[in-house]
């Protein structure tokens, strides 16, 4: 397969060691193996663990613990993986062949825009739409999804918008899948991070061809590790394993062991707690940075999620505006158009808040000059009175 190139991936791994500050980042400030020592990890016990190989699948331990949080799993039913995304790999390998129509919900993170096209998929994508609170284009999305689509993608809570989906437009999505004959992924990554409101529902159980992706990276504050999942119908999951045994084999043995004592109802809970502490800390700066531009930037405050999505209100292109902040003021953050919009810029919120506040203050500098050549183009303009 020739697959094309993930952009804004390719975009990060580029610069983010390079620059002076990431602000393209998407989880919060990352746990410390101290902290998950405190939480019950047995350092000494990783001291003598022999490096071998682990259980390929994920240790019957570690998928019995994930079994618990998904009502009528059974370890059959998941698969433990290198991270979400290769959760969401594997999946799209075991699933989608050329010619098969594929169902994309945008904006999102593209690696079911880029991995099922590289397939041979044909894409028909359905917007989430901003002057409906983030809801899908029914239209579309109806459009989208007939018997010839193998599969469904969302992100929910959705990266890059924080929104999260209401339980109607759930259901919506569930029946229209289990009638068209197509499978739903749900790679709910960022459940779990709620900044306000309730616990996001998971779409799991909500149907037979509901199958849903997560890992530790984002709501769980761990994305070094590199464990994900899929939970699904046992024979998906089946097929996910043969992919699996091509692909990498098996998750690392020490992650493995660390997921077990992260995934456990009651660390689970407290890794939640500090990922809406570093959140709420900071959503505040963002709001009062964004008012401060008087209308040239707008945004609706993310539900859940570490990034902020924020429209400016000019014609620049997206990518040719975040060049200009990293190249003049070394801040990386990601465009609007890596994501599937224009117009709109992604800004990282989980980390330090001294951080975020100088980030904000340089990204500032830039957008100011933006607002100024604006201002200059209109007093520019022809006035009827000067033909
Ligand atoms: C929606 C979504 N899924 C998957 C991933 C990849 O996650 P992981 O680090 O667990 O592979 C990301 C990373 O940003 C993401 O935003």
């Amino acid at each position: 397969m020739k697959i094309e190139q993930f952009e804004m991936e390719r975009m990060q791994s580029t610069w983010e060691n390079v620059v002076e500050m990431d602000l393209s980042e998407s989880g919060v400030r990352p746990v410390t193996l101290r902290e998950l020592a405190e939480m019950g990890l047995d350092i000494e016990g990783i001291l003598n663990t022999p490096l071998g190989y682990s259980q390929s699948n994920g240790t019957i331990p570690l998928r019995e613990a994930l079994a618990e949080q998904y009502p009528g799993a059974t370890p059959d039913h998941i698969e433990v993986t290198n991270g979400t995304s290769e959760a969401n790999y594997l999946l799209a390998l075991a699933l989608v062949r050329a010619g098969d129509e594929v169902a994309f919900e945008v904006p999102n993170y593209m690696q079911y825009w880029g991995l099922p096209r590289s397939l041979g998929a044909k894409m028909n994508c359905f917007h989430l739409r901003l002057d409906a609170d983030w809801e899908p284009d029914w239209e579309e999305f109806e459009r989208g999804v007939t018997e010839r689509t193998r599969l469904v993608y969302v992100s929910n809570p959705n990266n890059p918008s924080g929104s999260v989906l209401s339980e109607r437009a759930m259901q919506r999505i569930v029946e229209r899948v289990e009638k068209t004959g197509s499978y739903l992924v749900a790679d709910e990554v960022y459940l779990g991070a709620e900044i306000q409101g309730e616990r996001t529902s998971s779409f799991w159980g909500m149907g037979e061809r509901v199958i849903v992706t997560s890992g530790l990276s984002k709501a769980y504050g761990i994305p070094g590790v590199r464990i994900g999942w899929i939970v699904g119908p046992r024979e998906v999951v089946a097929e996910c394993w043969a992919q699996h045994d091509y692909v990498t084999i098996a998750p690392n043995r020490i992650s493995d062991a660390i997921a077990r004592v992260a995934v456990r109802a009651d660390n689970r809970e407290k890794l939640y707690a500090r990922t809406r502490g570093i959140l709420q800390g900071n959503l505040p700066r963002v709001r009062e940075w964004v008012e401060s531009f008087e209308g040239f930037l707008s945004f609706r405050e993310p539900r859940a999620g570490a990034l902020c999505l924020i429209r400016y209100h000019a014609a620049t292109p997206s990518v040719e505006l975040c060049e200009r902040i990293r190249v003049n003021q070394s801040v990386l953050i990601v465009p609007g158009k890596q994501l599937g919009v224009e117009a709109f810029l992604r800004i990282w919120i989980g980390g330090k808040p001294e951080f975020l506040k100088e980030g904000l203050r340089r990204i500032g500098v830039e957008l100011r000059q933006e607002v100024r050549s604006q201002e200059s183009e209109v007093r520019m303009a022809p006035r009827d009175s000067d033909f």
